[in-house]
């Protein structure tokens, strides 16, 4: 096969995650001529992930900033779903569930406590209930849960889905979906053009956007004070099936800290009900260990003991895009040309449709939305200056 050289492109997106493509789709709405390039359109992280819309169950401390941009993510879901689906004719699983965090011992208690003091400070919905009250609401829980949190605003979508419906949504937009693996970066005066493909095309466009997640940090090609400082995290997710003769198994996500691991149920209406996750820092591995499964079982299964009885029908591990403050990295580097929208961390699927928009934006305008200043590259700089060479 010969390298396919393209040229003319107004917008290079690299990576085709949701990310990706959802600035794609938004960068083609406002009449961009825009191509993704990626080995798999509607592939990476998001095949893995549950699709929690966790804005404020997934609240931490020092991440008030974050919150902001979340929130108005969360906001914007509805909206979001029905354009894509209307634009589509797929169904993207979205789900107005809400979610229960609860706690099993008095030290997740206490710290459930202390999450409901700070979700209050934030001006945040979220009700105290006890065990009791817990169980009524989802009588599958153990006996033993001591108290949780009913968040009725933090709901659930499928990100296969997502991801599916957002390639279409591409497609139907004219973006170009180039099958392949961007090498290396090209950069002439000073300037981002382009990128070498691993079968020897090339791609060039006037802006170019790095969103391949978690391998953002790798594009050679790229100079060193432009690179994103973005790691993998790596995320051990199962999927259980819920057989009609037990549903409703669980009406709404169930989350709880157990011995300081987060663990999560997230049930479909289709029946699917996905247990996550592990958090590990170990590079580039995707490796799923007995270890991982068993952790997630273990606690799950002290939340919910019935889960034994499901049928295990899939185990998968993925990478975050993790990022120093947790925080995404969206808008203009220092490289004239080259834009980032990656390290969204544990937040991808919620903040798909706030990063498309402002993208978008930015994209079409040149300038960078003021909802995502906070969230430019440019809060990196300083530091890395500080570094030693
Ligand atoms: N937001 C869920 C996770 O990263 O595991």
């Amino acid at each position: 096969m010969h390298p396919r050289t393209s040229t003319g492109s107004d917008v290079l997106v690299v990576g085709g995650g949701i990310i990706g493509l959802v600035t794609a789709w938004r960068a083609a709405q406002r009449g961009l001529r825009t191509t993704v390039v990626d080995p798999d359109p509607g592939g990476g992280a998001a095949q893995v992930a549950a699709g929690m819309l966790a804005a404020v169950t997934e609240l931490h401390y020092g991440e008030e900033t974050l919150l902001g941009l979340n929130l108005a993510s969360a906001r914007r879901y509805p909206d979001f779903v029905a354009e894509l689906q209307e634009a589509t004719g797929q169904d993207v699983g979205h789900r107005a569930c809400g979610t229960l965090a609860v706690a099993l011992d008095s030290d997740d208690r206490a710290h459930l406590r202390e999450l409901h003091a700070l979700q209050r400070r934030c001006g945040l919905e979220s009700e105290w209930l006890t065990g009791r009250d817990c169980r009524r609401l989802e009588p599958m829980l153990a006996p033993g849960v001591r108290g949780g949190l009913r968040v009725d605003g933090d709901h659930q979508i499928d990100p296969r889905r997502l991801a599916a419906a957002l390639v279409t949504a591409c497609e139907r937009a004219g973006v170009v979906l180039l099958r392949g693996w961007a090498e290396r970066l090209t950069v002439v005066r000073d300037r981002a053009t382009g990128v070498v493909l691993s079968d020897g095309g090339e791609l060039t466009a006037d802006q170019i956007v790095l969103a391949a997640g978690s391998l953002s940090g790798r594009l050679a090609g790229v100079p060193d004070d432009v690179l994103p400082p973005v790691r993998p995290v790596k995320g051990q997710v199962l999927r259980l099936s819920v057989p009609p003769a037990y549903a409703p198994f669980l009406s709404r996500t169930v989350r709880a800290v157990v011995r300081g691991s987060h663990v999560y149920l997230v049930p479909r209406e289709n029946g699917e009900l996905v247990v996550g996750a592990t958090s590990e820092e170990l590079g580039w591995d995707t490796t799923v260990t007995a270890g991982g499964v068993y952790e997630l079982l273990r606690d799950a299964h002290e939340l919910v003991p019935g889960i034994t009885e499901l049928p295990l029908t899939e185990t998968r591990a993925g990478l975050r895009p993790g990022s120093p403050d947790n925080a995404p990295l969206l808008g203009a580097t220092t490289l004239p040309g080259l834009h980032l929208a990656t390290g969204h961390y544990r937040n991808g699927v919620l903040l798909t449709p706030v990063t498309g928009d402002v993208m978008g934006a930015l994209l079409a305008t040149g300038v960078l939305p003021e909802e995502a200043a906070a969230f430019t590259p440019h809060r990196f700089d300083r530091v890395r200056e500080e570094q030693p060479a």
